[in-house]
């Protein structure tokens, strides 16, 4: 989404200046060419030079330098950019934009620029609460700037509250967004991801090697592309992608209330999750002992087949379900394509390297009820759920037929 994309990130004059550093290298790590201009202000906290040497470009500061306009002109860096970013944005700095003023490079450069603008405000917490200041940040809403709230916690002025710039990465995937087609926004996902562990006693479970890295992946690309998105995660190591709602569940039969009890408000659902077909049929109060007579049985009962059950009561939903298997990886798909009720499957073998649990890669085929398939090469899971949500916009667009 960043690669070869040109951002323009305006600086001003506030301690969190330090961290748009962070952020400028970010935004390099990922491909974006990025031009800085910073206030008066800004550079009184952190040198020209030091976004200079990060971004490769030099850095402009000044709206009426000779030198700095033969370069490049402050009108080309409005119409250069595919984002404007501001990071940290002053009160000042807002509330020049929302009246319109214009007195330095960077309010003359918002000002003059086409592209989506994204104000990331930082300030003292009663700076931020400011009825002036909230008046100016929601008229700046109403023309269509975006703003990223800042976040709570101890500012740099002593005081505690609302104010903090958010995390650079946050900023990143938020920047993302912006760029990202937004094909998929009116959508609700309901995406299920990660295993399930069903307990044993008070210290052991069953499980399996889920590491909810695929479902995670196609939470996130439907969040930036513009869906509402549900995430029922077993338990994973991962963050949760941002603007995401994470419900957190344990065994099947946990994940089987959180999904139905959402299903009503979903449009799309993928079950990603690697759900346990089958749980201990007790559960033991304390800690299971040897018995000391060798070996041990264990009775196990069926869990209920979520997806199924999908199937079978829904509606207007898409309904788009995994298959990791082993053996027949075809037939053992279309079988559950069928079984399940789904518009579409995506199959993977999870013996093959670099497809499956626990890799950042996946090798997938994707099976259509209408008797096609279509086979992925090696992506990255991130590539993987791009693709797979491209297929789905397709569908319910009717591109690609579902039946
Ligand atoms: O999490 P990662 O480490 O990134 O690994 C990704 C993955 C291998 C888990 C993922 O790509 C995958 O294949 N997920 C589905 C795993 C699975 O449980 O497959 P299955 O063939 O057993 O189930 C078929 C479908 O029915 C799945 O959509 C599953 O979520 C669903 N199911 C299964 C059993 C059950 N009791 N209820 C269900 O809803």
């Amino acid at each position: 989404m960043l690669k070869d994309k040109t951002i323009l990130l305006g600086v001003s004059g506030g301690i969190a200046a330090y961290k748009a550093v962070e952020l400028l290298r970010l935004y390099v790590k990922a491909g974006a060419a990025v031009h800085v201009i910073m206030t008066k202000g800004a550079c009184e906290f952190v040198t020209p030079l030091t976004f200079q040497t990060l971004s490769g470009h030099p850095v402009h500061t000044e709206l009426f330098n000779l030198m700095q306009e033969m370069e490049i002109g402050h009108i080309a860096l409005a119409d250069r950019a595919d984002l404007v970013v501001v990071a940290p944005a002053t009160a000042n700095v807002i509330g020049k934009l929302a009246g319109g003023i214009a007195d330095d490079l960077l309010t003359t450069t918002l000002m003059a620029t086409k592209a989506p603008v994204l104000l990331v405000p930082a300030m003292n917490v009663n700076m931020y609460e400011n009825p002036i200041y909230r008046r100016n940040e929601q008229s700046l809403r109403d023309c269509g700037y975006h703003i990223l709230d800042p976040i709570c916690g101890f500012l740099a002025c002593g005081w505690e509250g609302k104010g903090k710039l958010p995390d650079p990465a946050v900023i990143v995937e938020e920047s993302r967004r912006l760029l990202a087609p937004q094909d998929f926004a009116g959508e609700s996902l309901l995406v299920t991801a990660g295993p399930t562990r069903e307990e044993l006693d008070p210290v052991r479970f069953l499980s399996n090697h889920s590491s909810g890295k695929m479902g995670y992946a196609i939470a996130r690309a439907a969040r930036l592309r513009g869906a509402q998105v549900v995430l029922v995660s077993g338990p994973t190591a991962l963050p949760v992608p941002c603007g995401v709602e994470r419900v957190d569940v344990v065994s099947a039969r946990d994940m089987e209330t959180a999904v139905l009890g959402r299903f009503a408000a979903a449009t799309v659902v993928i079950k990603a999750a690697a759900v346990a077909d089958y749980r201990p049929a007790e559960r033991a109060g304390e800690k299971i002992k040897k018995n000391g007579q060798g070996g041990m049985v264990l009775e196990l009962e069926q869990n209920p087949d979520i997806l199924r059950r999908l199937g079978e009561v829904k509606e207007r939903q898409l309904l788009v379900g995994f298959a990791a298997e082993t053996a027949d990886l075809l037939g053992n798909a279309r079988r559950k394509l069928e079984e399940k009720g789904l518009d579409l499957i995506v199959a993977n073998d999870v013996t093959m390297p670099g497809a499956g649990f626990d890799s950042d890669t996946n090798i997938v085929r994707l099976l259509y009820r209408d008797g096609r398939m279509e086979e992925l090469p090696q992506l990255d899971k991130d590539e993987v759920a791009w693709q797979l949500i491209d297929r789905i916009v397709a569908l319910r667009r009717g591109v690609i037929p579902s039946r």
